[in-house]
């Protein structure tokens, strides 16, 4: 407590000493409940007679703002709504009543526990830092001037990054697109926050694959959507289950991931990519193509997306840098028709005012330069390496009882242990071992399953974090016999 009572003020120190503490009571310096100093340590840390403290108090009390009891100290009191004369919020309410949901406690504890030293991160879906293009964009900042603008960009995003993606899409994906029908976002996450605020309504039917990064979220619940959920299997979901859906619920809108899917790696094949384009032209569904690892194929030949094979405008394409370059550099982007792009770009500006001008300008500075293909090919043999890493550390310690698919790309892998067991008993001893995952059911409905990513981690301390992850999963199991 640095604060000190005025001593030329006009005002008697132990009123002053009673305002400050309201004070902290309404800040929450001194929340609901806790225990206040004793009336001897704050009488010696602000320098005054135990019985300024007392009067102080004691004025607290009397506007029920503490409670005093003889041998239990002074306490802020619990329920000071309406007794103070400043009247403090009841945070706790407001949290609970806000319109987004908080992610659930079990990817809260896994986001805290990560990131710790000791931890091995098998968790977390993003690139090793040594795979970020660390040397790539030190070049550009030391040998490229910065000249922007430097006032509130373009709502749908700078002028010049839109033009690069264009030729990046072009040439990687076969997709042909105008600088209007582009929106920069902060990542894909963005992109697919603005879709679901702007162009759906509580109540709205959606189908999202199952398990899938999508249900991972509370945006879903958070916007009061009836959630559909496609099972995924070797080859992605299956053109006859979203029929189905549609039938019973006339649905609104359709998530995909079809190349290296978050968390299964699988790839929607292109005779099931036909079908749901063929299908979203019939029923008239839009689809979400959220694309953020199709670079990432190893054998470096990139599928045809769905919004390459789009000739009608159902498609709204989503990606970003995330998985390819750096996810801290939050530079996403969508691509629709042009009155979709500005509606969501008008929502954009109502959020953030646009995208920041320095990641933009990096970004196009490291899409449109002659060392992306460099990178990418780099990035391709180091995750596939990691991915290797990780199948055979995984087939050493479990052998024939655990069978996954393979993925070709991408950077998650995604298998059912050898056994059911309490996935939150298996999460609690794999972090005291050092080593954190992803449990299966935060991805959908299904339980007994395992998200590692290996593209977090190099080769040694995936060999190391799966050796952990085998003795916590055996500690389980004998635990629960
Ligand atoms: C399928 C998928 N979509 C979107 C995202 C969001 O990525 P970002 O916002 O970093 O681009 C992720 C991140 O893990 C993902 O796996």
């Amino acid at each position: 407590m640095d604060w000190r009572p005025d001593r030329t003020a006009k005002k008697a120190i132990y009123k002053q000493i009673a305002d400050y503490i309201e004070g902290g009571i309404g800040s929450g310096e001194f929340p609901a409940d806790s225990l206040l100093p004793s009336e001897r340590t704050l009488a010696a840390l602000l320098q005054v007679n135990r019985s300024t403290v007392i009067s102080a108090y004691e004025e607290l009390q009397s506007l029920g703002i503490v409670e005093r009891k003889k041998g239990s100290g002074t306490r802020v009191s619990t329920d000071i709504w309406g007794v103070a004369h400043k009247r403090m919020p009841n945070w706790g309410r407001y949290m609970e009543d806000g319109s987004l949901m908080p992610n659930g406690p079990l990817v809260q504890r896994i986001r805290s526990e990560a990131e710790k030293t000791t931890v091995i991160n098998l968790a977390s879906g993003e690139l090793a830092p040594s795979l970020f293009p660390n040397e790539e964009f030190q070049q550009i900042l030391r040998k490229t001037p910065f000249n922007e603008h430097l006032g509130y960009d373009h709502p749908q995003g700078n002028r010049e990054l839109r033009e690069v993606i264009c030729a990046h899409m072009k040439k990687e994906k076969q997709i042909d697109v105008h600088p209007d029908s582009i929106l920069v976002t902060s990542g894909a996450q963005q992109a697919l926050h603005l879709i679901i605020r702007c162009l759906l309504k509580p109540g709205d039917v959606i189908a999202v694959e199952d398990p899938s990064y999508c249900l991972s979220l509370p945006i879903f619940q958070s916007a009061g959507f009836k959630v559909c959920s496609l099972p995924v299997d070797e080859h992605g979901v299956k053109p006859d289950d979203i029929r189905a859906f549609h039938q019973k619920n006339k649905l609104r809108m359709l998530f995909l991931n079809p190349d290296h899917q978050n968390p299964t790696g699988a790839v929607l094949s292109h005779e099931r990519r036909k079908e749901i384009l063929a299908l979203s032209y019939e029923l008239g569904i839009p689809i979400i193509e959220d694309d953020p690892y199709s670079l990432t194929t190893y054998n470096g030949k990139v599928h045809p997306t769905l919004k390459s094979m789009d000739g009608n405008g159902n498609v709204l394409y989503v990606s970003s840098l995330s998985k390819i370059a750096a996810s801290g550099l939050r530079v996403g982007w969508m691509i629709g028709p042009p009155q979709v792009v500005q509606r969501l770009a008008d929502a954009k500006q109502q959020i953030d005012f646009g995208h920041s001008i320095v990641p933009q300008w990096l970004a196009k500075e490291f899409l449109g330069s002659a060392t992306f293909e460099d990178h990418m090919m780099r990035l391709r043999v180091q995750l596939e390496n990691q991915k290797h890493a990780m199948t055979s550390s995984l087939q050493k310690s479990f052998g024939e009882k655990i069978s996954f698919l393979v993925p070709q790309g991408g950077i998650h892998l995604w298998f059912p242990l050898p056994n059911p067991v309490d996935e939150y008993q298996l999460l609690d001893r794999a972090i005291q071992k050092g080593v954190a995952f992803v449990p299966g059911s935060i991805m959908g409905s299904y339980k007994g399953y395992v998200r590692f990513t290996y593209g977090r981690q190099e080769p040694e301390a995936i060999r190391e974090g799966v050796r952990r992850f085998a003795e916590a999963f055996h500690d389980t199991c004998r635990n629960e016999k």
